[in-house]
């Protein structure tokens, strides 16, 4: 087996930046597939803290090579930032590589996210994702290799900056681009990245070929896929498994596992609908013992419940072939613990996740309840060691979604992982 897909069966945060860098230490090749900056993965060793947006939470290990492929939309200045942030902490970058392919987030997009989100209400991060997204789809993007081997590049771009200062004046009244400015910022950054660049299609197809071991990290989560999720409180891009096809240039015959990690409760962070949300003392409990604030913008994130009809529907649309339960330490004091299993509308039992954010809205979560564990998890090893009401609990979870565990979290550092099954 060689190459996994690891992705977010929630709404993101679901702790795929500690999972990926568990699995990183085994894998040759971790590759990024979609979303921006907009992620945020905290990878925990020892006492150091590692937040990162852009690149692959595999760049811990010097020998494995992290990809940020096609399907990523990339903000230079940002990505230089991290790489510059990470060597400055004594890690080595030289084995991260960069898609020619993939889109740039320009300052015009970030402007243009922070104005729509305003209108909009979906409490977006503000980074630019669905501007440059939208770009990308109406082809009126540019990709990297466009700023470093495209001749003709600063004349487009000129172009491209008087087209968005008219639309943007005329839609928004709002301030005009630079595009001299620009265009010199972009060429510096451009200069702080350029030696990774390279066509990472090949490079990850080769990796396949001569069966190395391939990880593919997802950003966000299946319910803010811009298909699948709960559109239009979504991000722009695929993190759902399809996703890291597209976004890799890697054909899905290659791919042998896809891995959904999944917080043993439920959060979400931006504005939509969530059954299983407590907006009581219970959600605040769960966000004070889980941390529960954003990486990337610092907002608190919504929490809730355990939800399995948005486990079975990520199991389904993702074809999820084993799961790693994040985040159990969490629950370590409760007496009692939920697991929404249906929703009840109009005195019906839904056991589908809903497309109709209107019926979504109207569900009322139906659960089930199981006896806690009152005990540290936070410090075992093995899956034989977990309390009989924690182990009972995970195997409800693999019941239920018909998906067996691999790994259980039960705390941030990369030693407080459970490895129930070798997936490489
Ligand atoms: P990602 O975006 O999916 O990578 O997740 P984030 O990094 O945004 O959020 C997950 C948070 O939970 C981070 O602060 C992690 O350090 C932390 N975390 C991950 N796994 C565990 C766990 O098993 N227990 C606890 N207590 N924290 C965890
Ligand atoms: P990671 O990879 C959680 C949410 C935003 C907003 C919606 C659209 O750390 O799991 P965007 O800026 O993408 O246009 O925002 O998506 N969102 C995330 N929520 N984790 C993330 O990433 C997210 N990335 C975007 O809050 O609701
Ligand atoms: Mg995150």
């Amino acid at each position: 087996m060689s190459a996994i897909i690891l992705l977010g069966a929630q709404w993101g945060d679901e702790g795929k930046g500690k999972i990926t860098d568990y699995l990183a230490e085994k894998a040759d090749f971790v590759v990024r597939y979609q979303g921006g900056s907009n992620a945020g993965h905290t990878v925990e060793v020892a006492s150091d803290k590692f937040m990162l947006h852009l690149i692959p939470s595999g760049i811990l290990y010097p020998r494995t090579v992290s990809v940020v492929g096609n399907g990523v939309v990339i903000d230079i200045k940002e990505l230089a930032g991290e790489i510059e942030n990470l060597q400055s902490r004594g890690i080595d970058t030289s084995n991260l590589r960069i898609s020619t392919r993939a889109h740039v987030v320009m300052p015009y997009h970030k402007a243009i996210d922070e104005i729509e989100d305003q209108c909009q209400g979906i409490g977006t991060t503000r980074r630019g994702i669905g501007p440059a997204y939208a770009d990308k789809i109406n082809r009126s993007g540019f990709r990297i290799s466009d700023l470093i081997y495209d001749s003709n590049f600063k004349e487009r771009f000129e172009k491209e900056v008087d087209r968005k200062n008219q639309l943007i004046h005329d839609l928004y009244g709002m301030r005009q681009f630079d595009s001299e400015l620009m265009y010199a910022d972009l060429m510096e950054q451009v200069d702080m990245i350029r030696e990774y660049v390279v066509d990472t299609s090949v490079l990850v197809y080769q990796a396949i070929k001569e069966n190395k071991k391939v990880l593919f990290e997802g950003a966000q989560g299946t319910l803010l896929d811009i298909d699948h999720g709960t559109y239009p409180y979504v991000t722009s891009s695929h993190p759902t498994a399809g996703g890291a096809c597209t976004g890799s240039g890697i054909g899905p015959t290659s791919i042998d596992r896809v891995l959904g990690v999944a917080k043993a409760y439920t959060t979400r962070v931006g504005e939509g609908p969530f059954p299983t949300e407590l907006c009581d003392e219970t959600g605040d409990v769960l966000r004070e013992r889980g941390r529960e604030y954003g990486t990337t913008t610092g907002r608190k994130r919504r929490c809730g419940w355990l939800d399995t009809v948005i486990l079975r529907y990520a199991a389904r649309i993702n074809g999820l072939t084993d799961l790693a339960i994040t985040k159990l330490d969490v629950l370590d004091e409760f007496e009692t613990i939920k697991i929404c299993t249906g929703y009840m509308y109009n005195n019906m039992m839904l056991t589908e996740f809903p497309e109709n954010l209107n019926v979504l809205r109207d569900c009322v979560p139906h659960y089930i309840e199981m006896p806690g564990w009152q005990s540290d998890t936070t410090g075992i090893t093995s899956y034989a060691e977990l309390p009989a009401e924690a182990r009972a609990y995970i195997e409800k979870i693999e019941e239920i979604t018909g998906v067996s565990q691999a790994i259980v979290a039960v705390g941030p550092k990369r030693s407080q992982t459970i490895n129930s099954r070798n997936l490489f």
